[in-house]
């Protein structure tokens, strides 16, 4: 297995007591593969993440990588968090490689690198301009070459298109297929909006809240590429009820019968 996680869990102390914001969830993503988790706001997902990528000690639990333990070791996945932006006083091309970077890579190889893979992606002519001058779609595809540039096989992607509009999203979205193509990276993507984990993922894990968990694994049967089209299908239509039933149904465990 590429990742795995077993039993994890997180309770953070607070002064007024403590708060468990994740009961034991335990997952294992197979390498190559995009999963997705989607939950509403507030069930673990970025702790979760967190986790993942050594900045959050789990209370219980362990985070392995192709077998090895690495609970607690920061640098063995690429990370973009929810609210990654671009630094506002470095070019494209700069916050580009920033990630190589920090992983040490001198600055001319770093630069050499990721040239081509900004024109590929959309990019070329913008090297040398300031994110303030790019549109929000541009900002996003520059932050998530910057994570997938990194030397890593697994990239986590914390809700990475939840500020931008419902066209630039559609395009982000088949932009972001065409990258995990190209890379063959193993992704695990944070979302709370259904149609785009259905469009995006090999496996969905539906979590709820109080304590966060994962209520439900589904594999998504739909066949790759994808069309914009497919989610008039029936399979799809089909997936993103019951996705919204599971959703409907998260009530506090202590609520339930
Ligand atoms: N550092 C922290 N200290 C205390 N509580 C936290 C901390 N980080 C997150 N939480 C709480 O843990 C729960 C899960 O948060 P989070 O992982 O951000 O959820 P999500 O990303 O799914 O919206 C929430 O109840 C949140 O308030
Ligand atoms: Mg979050």
């Amino acid at each position: 297995m590429k990742l795995r996680l077993d039993d994890v869990s997180v309770t953070f102390q607070l002064p007024g007591g403590s708060h468990q914001a994740l009961s034991p969830v335990s997952l294992a993503v197979p390498e190559g593969r995009f999963i997705s988790l989607i939950g509403p706001s507030g069930c673990g997902k970025s702790t979760l993440f967190n986790v993942i990528a050594g900045l959050q000690p789990p209370t219980t639990g362990q985070v392995r990588l192709d077998g090895e333990d690495i609970t607690g070791a920061i640098g063995r996945v690429g990370y973009m968090l929810q609210k990654d932006l671009l630094l506002p006083w470095r070019t494209v091309l700069d916050n580009v490689v920033l990630g190589m970077e920090i992983q040490g890579w001198p600055a001319k190889e770093s630069r050499a690198r990721a040239r081509p893979y900004l024109h590929r992606y959309g990019l070329g002519g913008f090297e040398d301009r300031f994110p303030a001058t790019l549109s929000g779609g541009m900002r996003q595809r520059a932050a998530l070459l910057r994570t997938l540039l990194i030397d890593s096989d697994v990239i986590l992607l914390d809700e990475p298109f939840g500020a931008l509009d419902a066209q630039t999203r559609a395009r982000m979205q088949e932009w972001l297929l065409q990258l995990w193509a190209d890379f063959g990276k193993t992704v695990v993507f944070v979302t709370h909006d259904i149609d785009e984990a259905i469009f995006l993922s090999d496996t969905i894990h539906v979590m709820a809240t109080r304590p966060g968990r994962i209520i439900e694994t589904i594999d998504v049967p739909l066949s790759r590429p994808r069309p914009a089209s497919i989610s008039t299908t029936s399979g799809f239509t089909a997936l993103k009820q019951h996705c919204i039933e599971l959703l409907h149904q998260d009530q506090p465990l202590e609520d339930a019968a």
